[in-house]
């Protein structure tokens, strides 16, 4: 049946007859859908609510949250299990509001605090778009939250202390392509879900974009802090980070190489340099890294020697990489974050950079978790810190408490 259809797609857009349930028989403008799948870039609707192998749309992966586990559900236009059945207004509202159909409340895990900033007529196109792809049929997964979290009515009083819905307010001071990235990146690119500290229930504090952690990850400080944000990336410097997953600094991993992959690769040009634009002009955060070790300190000499034999081939016995392969550890804001956990982290699980048009080799950082214990890697990162970063040093009891934090199988 479904060939069948596809055979006769083309004859049916002709006649203005394409049986997709929500049109009811209207023909959908095919310049809101186009103008809607862009929506969907910017908003990375994809990565979310596509399982990895997953059908597109048809429900995400878990999301693991200080409160349990959530998961994406199947927003294709199904109508039995997908959101096929919406109306604009319903589509709307969850998206903007947070409230699905029958008053179900959602959990901000579904940026809808960010989306609220998207205007009206750009949800109603992303709507179009959403209703004109592929339906499939997938019973969605319930979320798996805790006591009292699990309770959804709660949201109610979480939105009243937190949620600012409305427009951003257009600043008339400043450049229309800054205004252009402060639109994206507040609104439906929601970079602050991951890069701004929150509060003990998940809200964004007022610290924006200043980095956080989530998910035993460290989205990093992208304020124009010229050491541990992007001050000292030139604009052209981010846009080939958003856009290939690395530039000279640093290359993507994890949430952000798949945030790379699915949304900020395919932005327009124009669109990532203004999102580089604003960012350089985001008030640089002031919290302190903590202090280096001594270079005499012991741990800094171990350190020094583990680095030697473990690490100094690939990224140089000065830290400073091989353009484009191996990226530099020195002045790599990694290094530097109030966090060592993205550090940590990829030396214990090592990583992947992101998959991109613009650079589709992955070089990959192997995993340290099996040749060096907690007090060896411990040393090796306090030291490469201390040398290269300014940061303080990195406990072995951090270091074990990641290590039972990685589960295999986990990005
Ligand atoms: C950061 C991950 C994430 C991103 C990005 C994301 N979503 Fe969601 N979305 C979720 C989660 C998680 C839920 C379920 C929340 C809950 O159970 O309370 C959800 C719920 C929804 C729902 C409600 C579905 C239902 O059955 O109640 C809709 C509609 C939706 N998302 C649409 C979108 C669209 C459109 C985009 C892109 C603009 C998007 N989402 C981007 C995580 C995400
Ligand atoms: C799903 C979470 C998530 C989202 C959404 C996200 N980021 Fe990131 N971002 C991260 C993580 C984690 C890293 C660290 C990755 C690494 O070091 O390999 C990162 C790294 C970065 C870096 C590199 C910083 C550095 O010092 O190396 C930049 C720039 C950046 N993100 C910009 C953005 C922008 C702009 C957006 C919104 C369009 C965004 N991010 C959205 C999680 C996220
Ligand atoms: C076989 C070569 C190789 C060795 C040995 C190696 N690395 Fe890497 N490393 C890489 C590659 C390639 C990447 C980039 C991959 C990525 O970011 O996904 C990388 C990435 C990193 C990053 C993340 C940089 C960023 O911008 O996100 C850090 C930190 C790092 N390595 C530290 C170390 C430390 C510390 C050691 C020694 C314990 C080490 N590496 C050993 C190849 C290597």
């Amino acid at each position: 049946m479904k060939r069948l259809a596809a055979y006769f797609a083309g004859a049916a857009l002709l006649a203005g007859m394409l049986a997709a349930p929500a049109w009811s028989g209207a023909e959908p403008d095919y310049q809101q859908v186009h103008d809607g799948r862009y929506q969907a870039i910017l908003g990375d609707c994809m990565g979310c609510h596509t399982q990895p192998g997953g059908r597109a749309f048809a429900g995400g992966a878990a999301l693991e949250t200080g409160f349990g586990a959530i998961f994406a559900p199947n927003i294709t236009p199904d109508a039995a299990t997908g959101i096929g059945g919406w109306s604009e207004e319903q589509f709307r509202r969850a998206v903007k509001q947070g409230v699905s159909p029958g008053g179900k409340r959602l959990y901000p895990a579904m940026p809808y605090p960010s989306y609220a900033k998207m205007s009206d007529e750009d949800v109603a196109n992303l709507y179009a778009y959403m209703q004109s792809v592929e339906p499939v049929q997938r019973r969605s997964t319930p979320s798996r939250l805790r006591f009292p979290y699990n309770i959804r009515a709660l949201m109610i009083v979480w939105n009243w202390l937190y949620f600012q819905p409305g427009p951003r307010k257009l600043d008339a001071s400043k450049t229309a392509e800054w205004n252009r990235g402060a639109d994206i990146v507040i609104g439906p690119g929601h970079c602050g879900t991951c890069h701004t500290p929150k509060t003990f229930l998940g809200a964004d504090t007022s610290a924006a974009l200043t980095g956080a952690s989530l998910d035993g990850w460290f989205a990093p400080d992208i304020t124009a802090n010229a050491r541990r944000g992007v001050g000292g990336w030139s604009v052209a410097e981010l846009v080939a980070y958003l856009k290939t997953g690395h530039n000279s600094h640093s290359m993507a991993s994890g949430p952000m190489a798949e945030a790379i992959s699915y949304s900020t690769s395919k932005m327009d040009d124009s669109d990532l340099k203004a999102i580089a634009v604003y960012l350089k002009h985001v008030p640089a955060s002031s919290a302190a890294a903590g202090s280096a070790l001594a270079a005499d300190d012991p741990h800094m000499r171990a350190g020094a020697e583990i680095y030697q034999d473990n690490c100094a081939a690939c990224h140089g016995m000065d830290g400073k990489g091989e353009n484009a392969i191996f990226p530099p550890l020195a002045g790599n804001p990694i290094v530097g974050q109030t966090s060592a956990e993205t550090l940590a982290r990829v030396v214990l699980a090592g990583t992947q950079s992101a998959d991109t048009k613009g650079a589709p080799t992955q070089p990959a950082m192997p995993s340290f978790a099996w040749r060096l214990n907690d007090a060896q890697l411990a040393d090796v990162l306090s030291y490469v810190r201390g040398n290269w970063g300014g940061g303080g040093p990195v406990s072995a009891g951090t270091v074990a408490q990641l290590r039972r934090d990685l589960r295999p199988n986990r990005r």
